[in-house]
């Protein structure tokens, strides 16, 4: 795996980061030498985590926040920006759907909740987080969409779909607007990824079959994603800005 040694010592935020893709994606940074915090609603699974970094020799903190509500965000950001003295990067990766949803069968309020978890959340965290990083020599935002923000490629719900595809057009409007204070900021647009909450909503024949529409013929795992992000945080992405990242092993083209 690569080594980045600019990440020794920054300070980086993860959503969403007690299982899954954040979860992943926190340990990759901590094992890079970086100051990680795991901010999640699941404050046991973060704890977990946690310890898992601080075995493996790396520095973690949990904050346990609700990423679609305003205070629980600002207090969280409040405290990791004064645990670490600053923020460098900031990665949205809290989000996702609870079932396979159809137009006519989604009630206005899983709409509602649907979009305050991957779109709401977004614009939180990166609002409380934009003064902290503004103060980074390499501030970075990374915010994770859905190949559903890109294009239709199965069953997934369209408050999920729709919300993804606003988070790609939000992180373009950051990237407007803080180009000018040296921070960069991009999405990744994973395709179905092999975590827990996927297998488990998932049947594996559905799993095989989405397998099958992917020129790499697999599934994304929460490491290939974690790699794309580490490299997007990296210095050597610095003039990468308001891209949308496709982790979907050629899925997109089809
Ligand atoms: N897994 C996939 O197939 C896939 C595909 C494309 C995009 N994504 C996106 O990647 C991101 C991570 O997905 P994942 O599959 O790893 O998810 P996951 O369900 O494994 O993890 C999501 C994490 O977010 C946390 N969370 C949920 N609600 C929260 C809240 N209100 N406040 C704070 N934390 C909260 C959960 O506790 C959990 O730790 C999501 O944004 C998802 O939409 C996932």
């Amino acid at each position: 795996m690569p080594i980045y040694p600019e990440f020794n010592g920054r300070a980086v935020v993860v959503t969403g980061a007690s299982h899954g893709i954040g979860a992943v994606t926190a340990r990759a940074f901590a094992e890079q030498k970086a100051r990680v915090a795991l901010i999640d609603i699941d404050e046991a699974g973060a704890k977990k985590i946690e310890s898992e970094i601080a075995a493996a020799g790396g520095t973690a903190i949990t904050v346990r926040t609700d990423v679609t509500d305003e205070q629980s965000v600002a207090a969280a950001v409040a405290s990791v920006a004064s645990a670490f003295g600053g923020m460098d990067v900031l990665i949205n990766s809290a989000g996702g759907y609870g079932r396979l949803a159809t137009v006519e069968d989604i009630s206005a309020e899983e709409w509602d909740r649907t979009v305050a978890l991957n779109l709401r959340s977004v614009f939180l965290v990166c609002r409380a987080a934009i003064p902290h990083l503004k103060q980074s020599k390499a501030g970075r935002i990374i915010n994770v969409a859905s190949i559903s923000g890109r294009t239709i490629s199965s069953t997934t719900s369209p408050a999920y779909s729709a919300s993804k595809a606003g988070v790609i057009q939000f992180t373009r409007f950051l990237a407007f607007q803080l180009g000018q204070f040296n921070i960069t900021s991009n999405a990744i647009a994973p395709i179905t990824t092999l975590t827990a909450r996927v297998v488990a909503l998932r049947s594996e024949a559905e799993i095989e079959k989405i397998a099958s529409q992917v020129p790499l013929k697999r599934l994304a795992t929460p490491e290939d994603h974690a790699q794309a992000m580490l490299f997007i945080a990296s210095d050597a992405a610095s003039y990468i800005n308001g891209v949308a990242l496709d982790v979907n092993g050629g899925r997109i083209m089809m």
